[in-house]
């Protein structure tokens, strides 16, 4: 199993974006969090912001769209060169247009799913998509703990993919620990979001490195 750390610039010093995406270089990418204050009640940056971000990061975005009218606004993130851009289900009015769309400008699809939003209505369009996010705390904030009773969804949405033939990679955003990260990969997920636990380290690069490490520990990896 090849396992992405992907950190989430939340957890980071705002007055400082620029030098924090440099600390971490050895991730696989950087998680974007784009909050509307509407979908979710937090509100932190918008697409200039973003895109201004992403020519001086080291690394590629993950952008993951906290937002209503997901149709609406997600394109222009994939226009303006985010490698991969996520919508949630429950705030897409067409999520297998949105899919295709995103793709055709050039972005990977992705497609999250809240903690209480089953994955079995979204069997059928898992080729759409190029990642699936369960979150495994409610959107909208950093530092919450890790909800366990995601862990039956992370695994039949695992044994689905694997089932699908497609080429999908599994997220999990929220609570990730190098302790939570052992049972997140257990049950088969194989791209890990952390805010807290990558920007409140003193030492960022050991951090993202022990939490590859805890991945690779299940017996799943
Ligand atoms: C929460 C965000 C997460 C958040 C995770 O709504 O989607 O990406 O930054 O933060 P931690 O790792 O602190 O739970
Ligand atoms: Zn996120």
């Amino acid at each position: 199993m090849t396992c992405h750390i992907h950190p989430s610039i939340l957890s980071a010093d705002f007055s400082r974006l620029g030098e924090e995406l440099k600390a971490i270089s050895s991730a696989d990418a950087a998680h974007i969090d784009v909050m509307d204050g509407h979908f979710v009640p937090n509100l932190t940056w918008g697409l200039p912001v973003v895109k201004r971000l992403k020519e001086v990061s080291p690394v590629p975005f993950d952008v993951h769209l906290m937002i209503e009218e997901a149709d609406r606004w997600a394109p222009a993130y994939a226009q303006v060169g985010c490698e991969s851009v996520t919508f949630h289900a429950e705030a897409a009015t067409a999520p297998i247009k949105l899919a295709r769309t995103l793709r055709e400008s050039g972005a990977q699809a992705g497609m999250a799913l809240r903690p209480a939003t089953g994955v079995e209505p979204y069997l059928d369009m898992l080729t759409e998509l190029d990642m699936l996010l369960i979150m495994t705390v409610e959107p909208g904030f950093g530092g919450q703990p890790f909800l366990d009773l995601t862990l039956p969804k992370i695994r039949r949405a695992a044994a689905a993919i694997e089932g699908s033939g497609a080429d999908l990679v599994l997220q999990v955003d929220g609570g990730i620990t190098t302790e939570t990260i052992l049972r997140a990969a257990e049950a088969g997920a194989t791209c890990f979001v952390a805010g807290s636990s990558v920007y409140g380290a003193d030492d960022i690069p050991a951090a993202i490195a022990g939490l590859r490490r805890a991945a690779s520990l299940s017996p799943q990896a």
